[in-house]
């Protein structure tokens, strides 16, 4: 046997005998590498920061509290997309000045908390949001800031349920609709309508469709202008992408920083953007012992399956998107590398991680490590077949330290009741 796979200098198997102390039948987790995401954000911030433009995390690709705590304490502001993602900004101690809002489907309780606590900037997604945070304004007796969502009609490559820019997507207005609010905006005598928010795909590798936004964005705002309702400010969301295949394809964050800092300087706008999924994809590993290791032959050809202890309501990605997540024996043993399907525990074909990973022998005990599993996996596990969810360990400052429990059994009960209504 070789050396154990190893996270921060933390060999993912001591990591899970650690747990173990903690809880004697954790069998998967996920980690993440704190000092590693710090590294990533204070990177982004020297990139964008020195270009002037603004960058929050968008909450949304992992809430877990010690991430949120570390990206604030960099200097990241944060970007929520529902009441839950407010209360865990201010929980870790975001202030209105770094806390935007943004997404779709505008609620009541939302615009109330937002007029309540402040945020930077919140954004529409139609007219109707427009009216409904005018009448939360105007019922707290403040001002909100209001950037308004734009369908572009962008197109980016990738999977259809992470495509947001192209006008088959359910986001934003027209930009005619948005010239006509912005110029009309004096009847939200509550809001300060001179946002604009165009947020086009995520999983980008490639600037192109970013450089689209950006230009899309800057003929609205001179559009807008002409009209006599200059703009103040742009958000151009997230989108910078990982390389899930490889891990050495690299988003070109550096040369994009300098490019959007020439459209921010040539537009004298104030820009900002959200990025989740490459701040923290990278810096999380989603760490599983092998159940069992089955082999059925049938018509000459061995189907070889590898029965992991996380399963796709652990990390749906695989399923929903096709993503590839890249599957690495912890400690490889010894022995000809064969193709085999690396799945999970739950009652669907779809529970499949990979089809055709090149595996050494495993056994019942192995770990195997998923790889760049830190956005879009804890953040979107489920209970599904009466499973808890997994804890959640962060390496800090060279610690091992657990940062959410697990769910246990029992957990899954919790929300049951008898209430008459
Ligand atoms: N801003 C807005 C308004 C967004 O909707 C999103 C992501 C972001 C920022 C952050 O985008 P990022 O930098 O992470 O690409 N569950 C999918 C990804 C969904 C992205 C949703 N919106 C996945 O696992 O690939």
């Amino acid at each position: 046997m070789t050396d154990a796979y190893s996270v921060a200098g933390v060999a993912l198997d001591d990591a899970l005998a650690a747990l173990r102390r903690h809880d004697p039948s954790a069998r998967a987790f996920w980690l993440y590498d704190l000092d590693g995401f710090r590294a990533r954000a204070a990177r982004l911030l020297g990139a964008f920061g020195s270009q002037g433009v603004h960058v929050a995390y968008a909450l949304k690709a992992n809430g877990c509290g010690a991430l949120v705590r570390a990206a604030r304490e960099t200097g990241l502001d944060a970007d929520a997309g529902s009441l839950g993602e407010l209360e865990l900004a201010a929980a870790c101690g975001y202030d209105a000045a770094h806390l935007t809002l943004s997404g779709n489907g505008r609620t009541r309780e939302e615009a109330a908390w937002v007029c309540a606590h402040g945020a930077a900037a919140v954004s529409a997604d139609h007219v109707g949001e427009l009216d409904l945070l005018e009448s939360a304004a105007a019922a707290a007796g403040v001002t909100l800031r209001v950037a308004l969502r734009v369908n572009p009609g962008i197109a980016t490559p990738g999977h259809k349920y992470v495509a947001t820019g192209g006008h088959d997507a359910k986001f934003g207005v027209s930009a005619e609709e948005a010239l006509a609010a912005w110029e009309g905006r004096a009847r939200w005598s509550h809001l300060r309508v001179d946002g604009l928010h165009l947020h086009v795909g995520s999983q980008l590798l490639d600037t192109a469709p970013l450089e689209a936004a950006a230009r899309a964005a800057r003929e609205l705002a001179d559009a807008s202008r002409a009209r006599g309702a200059a703009l103040g400010l742009v958000n151009l969301g997230g989108g910078f992408g990982v390389d899930y295949d490889e891990g050495t394809r690299e988003f070109p964050v550096e040369a994009w920083a300098a490019r959007l800092g020439e459209h921010a300087r040539a537009s004298g706008l104030d820009w900002r953007i959200e990025p989740g999924r490459w701040l923290v994809a990278p810096v999380g590993t989603l760490v599983a012992e092998v159940l069992w290791e089955k082999r059925r032959a049938e018509d000459g050809t061995v189907h070889r399956f590898v029965v992991l202890a996380a399963g796709m309501n652990d990390l749906l990605r695989p399923a929903l998107y096709g993503a590839r997540h890249r599957a690495v024996p912890v400690r490889p043993r010894e022995g000809e590398r064969t193709a085999a399907a690396v799945v999970g525990p739950v009652c669907e074909s779809g529970d499949t991680f990979e089809e055709g990973a090149l595996l050494p022998p495993l056994t019942s005990g192995d770990l195997v490590a998923l790889l760049d599993a830190g956005a879009y996996g804890a953040a979107m596990s489920s209970q599904y077949n009466g499973r808890g969810r997994l804890a959640e360990l962060v390496i800090d400052g060279g610690a091992l330290k657990l940062a959410r429990r697990a769910e246990r059994p029992a957990d899954l009960r919790l929300r049951d009741c008898d209430v008459r209504l």
